[in-house]
Formats: C-alpha cells, structure tokens, sequence
C-alpha cells in the first residue's frame, strides 16, 4: 500500500524484534539511495557506509554491542561512518550532523519499505567507537556513528506519538 511521506515520517518507529528473514539487495541499494540523498553542510557528503550481512560478523558485533543484540536476526546491518576530513571545513561536528541526516533517512526509507529498522549508538561511547573499529577495520579518523539493524519486523513495534505542544516556541523562546 503506498503511504505519502508524512505518514511514513509519522509511523516510523524503532524495531528491534525481527523474522530472520534477509532484505533484498534491491532493497539494500534503496537504502543506501535513501541515506546519500540527505543533506549536508556546503554540500560537502562526509559519510561512508558499511553493509553487513554475514551472520558470524553481525555476531561478533553483537559481543561488544549491548544495545544492538537484535543484529543477527535483522540480517542486515548498515554502519553510518562519519569522514570529517571530507565534511564542511574539515568539521567532525558537520560529518555526525550530516551522518545524523543520513540515518533518519535510512530508517525513513526502511519504514516506507516495509521493513524495520532502529538506531543502535556506537558514537559518542569511545569503547564502543573502538570496538567497532577494530572489528570492521575502520580506520582511526573515521567515526563510526551508529549501526542500524534492518529486517523484517516480527510485529511487535507500535508508533509512539510523540508531539507535545510545550516543545513549541512561536516568534521567540
Ligand atoms: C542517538 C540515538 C541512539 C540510540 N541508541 C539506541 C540503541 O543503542 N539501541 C536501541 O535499541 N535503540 C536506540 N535508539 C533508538 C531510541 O531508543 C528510539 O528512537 C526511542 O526510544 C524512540 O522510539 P521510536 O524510534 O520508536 O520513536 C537510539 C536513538 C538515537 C537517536
């Protein structure tokens, strides 16, 4: 069923809970299409992605990743990496903003494909930083934000309706 973009904007939500079933390359490259179409400060693209699919490396990430144990049953699992020396002003501030922007895409685009998809935070936890690094071979001037699980979602996932009037300021604070 094709849903316009502020119904996917509202119904994204985090998944942690998958089928084991793998996304397809097509889906993959849509994905990736997704990520590289976000902003970025003096149009200056600071981000590089890693797609990982092979199960004992979602593993071996899982063992130094608490928060993203659900990796292995996603089946699929883009790293964000941030490359300061190609963002604006050589910025590491503008590489995670722009890489930031990247993300929300990702899961913007899992949602409108049906799949599932959740933010799981590496940056800004130097040992996670680490630890990442050392499994992936990322070099040590690369950043790697966060690592996104996607898969088919088993269900489990309900949108939070998050909006809240006292978030919001007219004219002036
Ligand atoms: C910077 C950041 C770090 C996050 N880290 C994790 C994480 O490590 N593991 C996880 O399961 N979810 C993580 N999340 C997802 C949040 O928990 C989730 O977005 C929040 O609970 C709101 O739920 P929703 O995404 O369904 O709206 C992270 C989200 C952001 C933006």
């Amino acid at each position: 069923m094709f849903k316009d973009a502020l119904t996917i904007i509202r119904e994204r939500k985090s998944v942690r809970g998958y089928t084991g079933e793998p996304v397809s390359k097509e889906d993959i490259d849509k994905l990736l299409r997704a990520a590289m179409a976000a902003p970025a400060a003096m149009h200056m693209p600071p981000w590089r992605f890693i797609v990982v699919t092979d199960k004992a490396r979602l593993k071996a990430l899982t063992d130094g990743l608490p928060f993203a144990k659900m990796l292995v049953e996603a089946g699929t699992g883009i790293v964000v990496c941030a490359v300061p020396q190609e963002a604006a002003m050589g910025s590491e501030d503008f590489a995670i903003l722009g890489c930031a922007c990247a993300s929300e895409n990702i899961l913007l685009a899992a949602e409108a494909l049906g799949l599932g998809a959740v933010w799981t935070a590496v940056f800004p936890r130097q040992e996670l930083m680490d630890f990442v690094r050392n499994e992936l071979n990322i070099p040590g001037d690369i950043i790697p934000l966060n690592i996104i699980p996607v898969g088919h979602s088993a269900g489990e996932e309900k949108t939070q309706d998050k909006y809240d009037e006292k978030n919001i300021h007219w004219e002036k604070w």
